[in-house]
């Protein structure tokens, strides 16, 4: 495991550097300390075997086997969510956040469906989560969109009817994004086909994207961009075993939106390390550093970035065209990617004679 010095300088230097968020799920930011005092506000009851206090559920969470462990309890904590109030102050909680940690743009996932079939309105969940996202551009500075995930586990009619309750938020531009999580491997991308299909047909600007390739092989991946045209692959890790496929990801230039300390949690690598991090830097394909589940995983994006530094000690050049690159992968105007790139510059030139 290599391990490289993160100084005073380049700490200050990665938390000033500004940052493009295009990976973190909204209930993924719900932590042990919100979940039980909501589940009181809201009178959940939760499972009898479910640990009873924010500490034992904090050390439940530091022990996730896999991907599927660690949905059974998001699955769980999401059910604490009920209010119009309840999302906003999850999201708002979360823009807070991630301001401090130097988050100019912000791409956030949520995932309806978990809510719908607990009798929760999709207007109530939009309505909260987007009431958050104004606040956050009017008082925080912090540009932001929404993205829909379908949950992959569930049939293609109830993702099909999910999209047509969608349907007005897609039109306003509410929810600017349409994406794919849950269980990877069992469910692969070609099942939803006539859902991007339906979403690309009636609202041709909005952003397609899809977890591929966290745990699921690259054909995950290819099959996400030929059958589902996404422009966009959360995750993308094992992108790393298919040449061709790294050709093609740098050619076009699709952003892979990469989750170190989560691909730790859920025991895809076994060190932040052993991410083909390098590899991804010298094919020229563009990624950006997310926090996923930030809550559940240990760290938000600052957090993220800091890890990667201790295993690669990048330069500050490295770190610029990261950073860069999330600006270029991001689903916002032309003159917003002005401000943040030279926002970008201003931060390197402030720490260049420091730090090179
Ligand atoms: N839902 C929330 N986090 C996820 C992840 N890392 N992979 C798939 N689905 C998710
Ligand atoms: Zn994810």
């Amino acid at each position: 495991m290599a391990k490289y010095e993160c100084s005073q300088h380049m700490h200050d230097f990665l938390h000033e550097l500004p940052k493009c968020e295009h990976h973190v799920h909204l209930e993924g930011t719900l932590g042990p300390d919100l979940l039980f005092p909501l589940a009181k506000r809201n009178n959940i009851t939760l499972p009898d075997n479910f640990p009873k206090t924010p500490e034992a559920l904090q050390i439940r969470y530091d022990q996730f086997a896999d991907l599927e462990d660690f949905l059974g309890f998001y699955y769980i904590g999401m059910g604490v969510l009920i209010t119009e109030e309840d999302f906003f102050e999850l999201a708002w909680m979360y823009f807070n956040k991630a301001k401090k940690d130097g988050l100019h743009h912000a791409e956030v996932f949520f995932d309806p469906q978990g809510h719908l079939e607990r009798g929760i309105d999709m207007d109530v969940v939009v309505g909260g989560f987007n009431r958050a996202c104004e606040k956050a551009e009017a008082e925080l500075g912090i540009t932001t969109k929404l993205i829909m995930c379908l949950l992959r586990h569930l049939p293609v009619n109830n993702c099909m009817d999910t999209i047509e309750l969608a349907k007005p938020h897609f039109a306003k531009g509410t929810i600017h994004g349409l994406g794919l999580d849950s269980s990877e491997k069992p469910f692969p991308p070609h099942l939803f086909i006539e859902c991007y299909a339906k979403v690309a047909e009636h609202f041709p600007n909005v952003g397609l994207t899809a977890h591929a390739g966290e745990e699921g092989g690259p054909d995950f991946i290819i099959n996400s961009l030929d059958k589902l045209n996404v422009t966009r692959i959360d995750h993308g890790v094992n992108s790393y075993k298919d040449d061709a496929l790294l050709a093609r990801l740098a050619e076009n230039q699709t952003l892979l939106s990469l989750c170190p300390l989560s691909n730790v949690k859920l025991q895809v690598v076994k060190d932040v390390s052993e991410l083909p991090i390098q590899k991804w830097l010298d094919a020229n394909v563009p990624f950006s550093i997310n926090s996923d589940d930030p809550a559940y995983f240990g760290g938000y994006i600052l957090d993220n970035y800091i890890v990667v530094h201790t295993r690669f000690g990048f330069d500050l050049k490295t770190w610029v065209k990261i950073a860069k690159n999330g600006v270029h992968g991001s689903w916002i105007t032309d003159a917003r990617k002005k401000e943040i790139l030279d926002a970008i510059d201003a931060v390197y030139l402030k720490y260049q004679p420091l730090l090179e």
